[in-house]
């Protein structure tokens, strides 16, 4: 009997095995696409390996799409035409895409799989988005969740970018975190240094990325980046102008305040900063050294959660209702804004309440 058992028992784990087997072979079977070609508008053909999503399959070939979500279909950072071979919308894109642009075929590239032949069309200026590989200089902890990293590039190596635009920093396998991951970061140093630029990362709880950053990452480790992406950046002008930033939504207001600093501007800035208690205040000094520098610049940072025991004696609660005092001319006034998508929209909608023009408000939402 028990002999039996054991044989049936060999025989169903057998079939199992067997199954496994084909399954294995049919997915490679499946997924072996050969070579195929992806034509980038009409200038430029790629002969690639089909099989892995459009934007994977063009970073493999030093073609670089904004990804701030690392391809996982949320940002829809990564939309690009797909005039032929894209297949239909996939559900996951749906969400991200407009009417309008599913009719353009517009697409999110990092759901696109290349199956076959593949036209496209990016903008030009993807083509100037490059790797680095950078050498980890100096961490500094700014607060207890949030610190600033300097990343200097291999000798010979620079980068060309403008105040405001980010960087994608390419996280490295780690504990229970079997992959890597790409996430978006602001440059917080001013482009005048092209060949080092320092990051301005908060711990985001169980966030993989930050969590590298946070817990694993050394002075002289070496990491990858890729960049510069988005178009976040001052406009050439002199309107008075608001910069309202969060945590670490620091990062672009000081490398576009210390661009300025050096280029030279007439604008009258204010810049408010957004924080809980004076744990998470940082650069304070740096930030006030601007009203010296600048002919007409305050720097307010605004507690929400002050306690009395931090004896705090400036500007507490909401950011909004101190605009009435700064903006005196509202369709001569310009605002930039970072951080979180909730303070971007609560922000967004008191400076069209006070008459800021829409093309005027400028933001970088890390959301
Ligand atoms: C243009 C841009 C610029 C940015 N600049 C900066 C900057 O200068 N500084 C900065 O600190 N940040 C910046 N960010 C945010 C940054 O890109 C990352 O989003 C942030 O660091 C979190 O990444 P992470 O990998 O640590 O967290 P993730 O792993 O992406 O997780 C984020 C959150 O989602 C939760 N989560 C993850 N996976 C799951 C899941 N499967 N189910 C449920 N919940 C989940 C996590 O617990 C965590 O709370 C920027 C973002 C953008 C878009
Ligand atoms: S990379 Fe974020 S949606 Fe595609």
């Amino acid at each position: 009997m028990i002999e039996r058992i054991l044989l049936d028992i060999a025989w169903m784990s057998g079939i199992g095995t067997s199954l496994a087997l084909l399954m294995v072979i049919a997915q490679r079977w499946l997924s072996n696409y050969g070579e195929v070609e992806i034509d980038i508008n009409g200038k430029r053909k790629l002969t690639v390996t089909g099989g892995n999503s459009l934007l994977s399959t063009l970073s493999d070939s030093q073609i670089f799409i904004p990804s701030a979500c690392g391809g996982r279909g949320t940002c829809g950072a990564c939309k690009c035409q797909v005039l032929e071979g894209g297949g239909p919308i996939l559900p996951t894109e749906k969400p991200l895409l407009t009417a309008a642009e599913m009719e353009d075929n517009v697409r999110l590239s990092c759901q696109v799989k290349v199956k076959n032949d593949v036209r496209i069309m990016i903008a030009e200026e993807f083509f100037n988005i490059r790797r680095y590989d950078a050498t980890i200089e100096e961490i500094i902890d700014y607060t207890y969740d949030i610190k600033g990293i300097t990343f200097k590039f291999k000798e010979g190596e620079e980068i060309d970018f403008k105040a405001g635009q980010y960087v994608q920093l390419e996280s490295q396998p780690y504990e229970k975190v079997k992959e890597k991951a790409v996430r978006a970061y602001s440059i917080s140093s001013k482009p005048q240094i092209k060949d080092r630029l320092q990051l301005i990362i908060r711990l985001v709880p169980e966030g993989i990325c930050s969590t590298w950053v946070h817990k694993h990452l050394k002075v002289g480790d070496e990491v990858s980046l890729t960049g510069p992406y988005g178009d976040f950046m001052l406009k050439d002008s002199d309107a008075d102008t608001l910069f309202v930033a969060g945590g670490s939504g620091m990062a672009p207001i000081k490398s576009m305040l210390e661009y300025l600093q050096e280029a030279g501007t007439k604008r009258n800035m204010t810049y408010f900063f957004g924080a809980r208690t004076t744990k998470d205040l940082y650069l304070d000094d740096e930030m006030k050294a601007f009203e010296q520098h600048f002919d007409n610049f305050k720097y307010e940072p605004v507690l929400s959660h002050a306690t009395p025991e931090e004896n705090w004696t400036g500007k507490t609660g909401f950011i909004m209702p101190y605009f009435e005092d700064v903006i005196k001319d509202p369709a001569n006034t310009e605002a930039y804004l970072c951080g979180s998508p909730g303070m971007i929209a609560a922000v967004t909608k008191s400076l069209k309440e006070y008459g800021v023009p829409d093309e005027n408000i400028r933001y970088d939402d890390f959301g």
